[in-house]
């Protein structure tokens, strides 16, 4: 039997975030490109008496170790499906920030999910994990599946997208974290009374992942959870302001925030760029990731 089954996850960033009104069910219908990032969280299962979260890592004192974490979640859901109990050890080792809209929660389901599926031998299809991944999250899918795709419904109906290379970024983290859904709630006050386009991802967008062409993307990218999330953080303007002046090609708050996302031409400028940013004072940590890089692996 197999003692235990690691599984590593990337980060994401959004590099298109198109949000339309809300919708009936209180999500958002979205064109949402995503970028999966060389940061990894990863996800331990080992067979225990009962089902079982730890964490380590910077702030896992500021995730749930009990049944509501989203990996807790991911294990219970598969076991129900398969008649099967979830008594399962999960330890992650984070690495990805904590609710920082890079997809860190929804790394750990995936992960869980697919160390629990090989530990306990289930066989579950790649569609009915997908299917899994829909039921626990917007972004869960696209964290199991990685590289770059285009989520529409409220993220989670995927077609994956071609990239012709590497984008060299910088991610600022900044101090504490936010809501997901508060940010959502702050949309919607923004955009009160005032009628909403259906999104639709950019062609220009799209092209520039297709060739690889990180001059083309900088003026593409765009995110329009961004005045939402500086309305409830406007800290994070200066962190994007001290990027834009270190020489990054463009700078935008990553998904939900508050962590911050710059492009930058060569994996030198992201050294530079990162070094700029941290000693403005304006954020708490700087990370340099690559993307994008495969989903959710046993390793
Ligand atoms: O799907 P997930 O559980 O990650 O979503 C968290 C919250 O974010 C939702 O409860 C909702 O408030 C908001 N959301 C949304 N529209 C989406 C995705 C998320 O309003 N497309």
């Amino acid at each position: 039997m197999t003692a235990s089954v690691t599984v590593r996850v990337p980060a994401k960033v959004n590099v298109q975030l198109a949000v339309g009104g809300a919708r009936p069910d209180g999500f958002h219908d979205l064109a949402n490109v995503f970028l999966a990032v060389g940061l990894y969280d990863e996800v331990t299962a080992t067979p225990a008496a009962s089902l079982r979260v730890t964490a380590t890592g910077p702030d896992t004192d500021r995730i749930p170790l009990d049944r509501t974490n989203l990996a807790a979640r991911a294990a219970e859901l598969l076991a129900a499906r398969y008649g099967i109990a979830p008594d399962v050890h999960l330890h992650i080792a984070k690495d990805i920030p904590v609710a920082g809209g890079m997809a860190g929660g929804s790394a750990d389901a995936a992960g869980a999910l697919v160390a629990c599926d090989a530990l306990w031998g289930t066989g579950a299809s790649r569609e009915e994990l997908l299917s899994l991944c829909a039921e626990l999250g917007s972004d869960v899918p696209f964290s199991l599946v990685g590289g770059a795709a285009l989520g529409r419904g409220r993220g989670e109906l995927l077609t994956p997208l071609d990239v012709g290379g590497t984008f060299h970024w910088v991610f600022a983290v900044a101090e504490g974290g936010l809501s997901t859904p508060a940010v959502y709630q702050e949309f919607d006050r923004l955009h009160e009374g005032r009628a909403i386009p259906a999104p639709e991802a950019s062609p220009l967008l799209l092209d520039a992942l297709r060739t690889g062409d990180a001059t083309a993307l900088a003026p593409a990218l765009s995110n329009d959870l961004q005045a939402a999330a500086l309305s409830l953080r406007p800290s994070l303007t200066a962190t994007l302001d001290a990027g834009t002046a270190a020489g990054a090609l463009a700078a935008l708050v990553s998904g939900s925030g508050p962590t911050t996302a710059f492009l930058t031409k060569s994996a030198e400028s992201a050294a530079a760029v990162s070094e700029a940013v941290l000693a403005s004072g304006t954020c708490r940590a700087v990370r340099v990731a690559g993307g994008p890089v495969a989903g959710a692996v046993v390793v």
